[in-house]
């Protein structure tokens, strides 16, 4: 059944031959590894959007984009009464698999105690604690309370569990909500390996990797001070990727250091957080296919200084925004609140932070059906209760997800019901059937 949504305010399209508004390039393409001219990774893309607009949503995918008038009939029919409508967000950076809370230890960040990475051994302990059971509902839990709130991808990472078993199963359970799961056995040093990283990382590269790499897309590592340094990063993400893995690094979060340098060098998708780069991380990350993940939810929650988009995107690096939902560095799942603080904190505009939180996140994610409402592209959208996008970040802390439809389905939620009915069923409203 094809749905029509119609009378849209602004249409978030991120395709400018779609016409409408385009804003200046903000990223690159990023689909390959082995780097390229700045110029011609420039995305030809960017922030696009229609008003006045409608879309044709059929079988799951985007079927028409365009003005309102022109717009063709459908099986059903929804007003959209001005509300705008986005891509669905794209998480590329969240750990939902995990038992616990640490909502102590932050009441002591805000008292003046510094974050540091071994905050983590606390969920680790907690997690390995929890059962199979428990653990799967918490993180259905979060991912039904990402979608709620318009992510429509996600990512999911390892990470809590740090022993074969443990994380075997934690990538086995994100494997159950999402594709895009992450290995992140080199997440810290378990306190049992503590006399003995070197045999922590040869686990986390052997029996370990052995047990994960079936449930996953990705292999990550945290390369920072307290975690693991360069070589050892280097070693992980080899062996990631003779299992088949693609890597992703967690660099530069705390200070400065080598871990931009060693994703650029494995030619991972995302180098992510970045908040403490050099000028020679900037020009590494502008001459790679690497996408530079800021997550400014961690800066928030963490009291650390935030940042600087403008320097990264000035440089022609791609950007993504991603929340990083974790209970230690940053508990948020709103996209929304994440936007709010790129525009306010991280020096983006509206625009860039809207199109870094949906076609960015489809690039750190190496994917090109979502984060973009072309043709084709898969029918991920948001509604908001508001007539721009700019809204995310004008009324921030505001509930403004009207609605959610993934792959042509909306999702139901106490505000879609509110507009459209309980009964208002897969993604048509009125039918003209
Ligand atoms: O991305 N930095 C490493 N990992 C998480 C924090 C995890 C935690 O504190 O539990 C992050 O911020
Ligand atoms: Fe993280």
């Amino acid at each position: 059944m094809s749905t029509l949504i119609t009378n849209i305010g602004e249409l978030v399209t991120n395709v400018p031959e779609a016409g409408g508004v385009t804003a200046a390039a903000v990223g690159g393409i990023g689909a390959a590894a082995d780097g390229g001219a700045a110029t011609d990774r420039r995305d030809r893309g960017g922030f696009a959007a229609l008003s006045d607009a409608a879309i044709v949503i059929d079988r799951g995918r985007v079927a028409w984009t365009g003005p309102a008038a022109q717009a063709p009939a459908a099986d059903g029919r929804v007003d959209a009464a001005g509300r705008a409508v986005l891509p669905g967000f794209v998480d590329s950076h969240a750990h939902l698999v995990f038992a616990g809370e640490r909502g102590a230890e932050f009441a002591a960040r805000m008292a003046g105690v510094p974050y540091s990475a071994g905050g983590i051994r606390s969920t680790v302990a907690a997690t390995r604690a929890a059962s199979d059971a428990d653990l799967g509902a918490n993180l259905r839990r979060f991912a039904a309370e990402m979608l709620r709130q318009g992510i429509t991808t996600f990512e999911c990472k390892s990470g809590y569990g740090l022993t074969v078993a443990d994380e075997a199963r934690s990538v086995a359970l994100a494997a159950q909500v999402t594709p895009e799961v992450t290995y992140l056995g080199a997440h810290v040093v378990p306190p049992e390996y503590e006399a003995d990283p070197a045999g922590y990382v040869d686990l986390a590269c052997g029996p370990m990797l052995d047990a994960c790499a079936p449930h996953a897309r990705w292999v990550d590592v945290f390369c920072e001070g307290g975690a693991f340094d360069a070589d050892q990063a280097r070693a992980i993400l080899a062996a990631g990727r003779s299992a088949g893995l693609e890597p992703r690094v967690h660099a530069n979060q705390l200070g400065q250091g080598p871990g931009v340098q060693v994703a650029v060098e494995a030619g991972a998708a995302s180098a992510d957080h970045c908040t403490f780069l050099s000028d020679a991380d900037v020009d590494a990350l502008a001459t790679s296919w690497t996408v530079a993940t800021l997550l400014p939810g961690v800066e928030f929650s963490t009291r650390q200084p935030y940042p600087d988009a403008r320097r990264l995107l000035n440089a022609g690096v791609t950007v993504a925004i991603a929340t990083d939902c974790n209970p230690g560095s940053c508990f948020t799942s709103s996209m929304p609140f994440c936007i709010a603080l790129a525009v306010r904190e991280v020096r983006m505009t509206t625009r860039e932070a809207v199109w870094s939180a949906t076609a960015g996140g489809a690039r750190a994610l190496r994917r090109d059906d979502v984060g973009h409402l072309g043709v084709g592209a898969q029918a991920d959208l948001v509604m908001l209760e508001a007539p721009s996008h700019a809204y995310l970040a004008y009324r921030p802390g505001v509930p403004l997800i009207a609605a959610v439809w993934q792959g042509g389905n909306l999702v139901p939620t106490a505000s879609s019901d509110v507009l459209f009915g309980r009964e208002s069923g897969q993604a048509g409203i009125e039918s003209h059937q």
